[in-house]
């Protein structure tokens, strides 16, 4: 049995003691936003778990039936490849996937990409058991952070998948720049599969993140305690409540948090003192909603050609082959 492979890319990142200068950027705005990759200090990372078994959050079992559907397929079309997944988390999807290569080549490469360290600890340990013949390695560390390391390593033939609807986190101009770090991470050939959550009413959606069970309010005020915990700070999170509202202008989900009190709360290892009026909301979330004959497009004008794209009879989810 290989040991458990995972390793750390931020620590240069960390000696540049910039840690942090997007959450002062974020609250000191006028209208306060919160960079979604906090969410995931471990706790998140298990809260997050347990929205995707929620009955209103249709995206994951809606993505992981059309990856059960055709995994196979998907490898047959790329043939044998390396295997690299962005905010893996649980990987628990990523099964299908791994099952369908295994049947093409008993040799595989996977490298899945997350945060946070707990979560993607255990599926690394979880998948080596279970796949004992591929070569897995966890990567600890953000988007950006891991396309730079994987720009300068070569693969014979890769996948990248982003799978999720993660993409729905970024805005247009934010999207733009990480399609062109995919583009310029893939070698002419090589293939990315990004899975989208379409747009569709309001009804569906509202619900989804606003669950009865309150799961997704406490993801979303979780993003606070790990603020709490990573840079010294002193959020009450009793003083601020949960809310999602679809904006049908911008096809997206706008998830906030709303401040019940006028206070002032520190941060104090990044030497910030941020004052909240009561009313006052955090922007903490946009999941963008999208089209997917539009992006088919963007993806074209970054050099990825669509090959196949699926979705399930609902037309709720779809995903997205292509090639650089
Ligand atoms: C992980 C970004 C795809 O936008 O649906 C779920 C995160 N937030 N419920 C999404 C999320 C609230 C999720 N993504």
């Amino acid at each position: 049995m290989l040991a458990t492979s995972i390793k750390i890319l931020n620590e240069h990142y960390q000696s540049l003691n910039n840690e942090g200068i997007d959450v002062i950027q974020g609250l000191t705005r006028s209208a306060k936003t919160l960079p979604p990759k906090y969410f995931y200090d471990d706790r998140g990372s298990e809260l997050f778990e347990q929205i995707c078994e929620l009955p209103e959050y249709y995206p994951t079992r809606t993505e992981a039936w059309i990856l059960h559907q055709y995994a196979d397929e998907i490898a047959q079309i790329t043939g044998a490849c390396e295997l690299v997944e962005l905010g893996s988390g649980s990987s628990t999807k990523t099964e299908f996937l791994l099952d369908a290569y295994q049947k093409f080549a008993s040799y595989c490469r996977y490298i899945p990409i997350d945060v946070s360290r707990g979560i993607l600890k255990s599926s690394v340990i979880k998948l080596q058991q279970k796949y004992p013949t591929f070569f897995i390695e966890g990567l600890i560390g953000t988007y950006e952070q891991a396309l730079i390391k994987l720009e300068s390593t070569f693969a014979a033939s890769r996948l990248i998948f982003f799978l999720g609807s993660s993409l729905g986190n970024f805005n247009p101009r934010e999207c733009d720049d990480f399609l062109k770090q995919i583009t310029k991470t893939l070698q002419v050939g090589d293939y990315f599969l990004l899975g989208i959550d379409l747009q569709k009413p309001k009804e569906i959606l509202e619900p989804a993140y606003n669950d009865t069970q309150g799961v997704t309010a406490a993801f979303n005020r979780n993003i606070l305690s790990h603020l709490n915990w990573r840079f010294q700070g002193n959020f009450d999170l009793n003083l601020f409540t949960h809310q999602a509202i679809y904006n049908e202008n911008d096809a997206q989900i706008e998830m906030y948090l709303h401040c019940q009190k006028s206070h002032k709360v520190s941060l104090e290892a990044l030497d910030l003192q941020v004052l909240f009026a009561d009313g006052e909301s955090i922007l903490t979330e946009i999941s963008r909603k999208f089209d997917l004959v539009i992006m088919q497009n963007q993806l074209e004008i970054h050099g990825l050609k669509t090959l196949k794209t699926w979705t399930d009879p609902k037309h709720l989810f779809g995903l997205i082959l292509c090639q650089a």
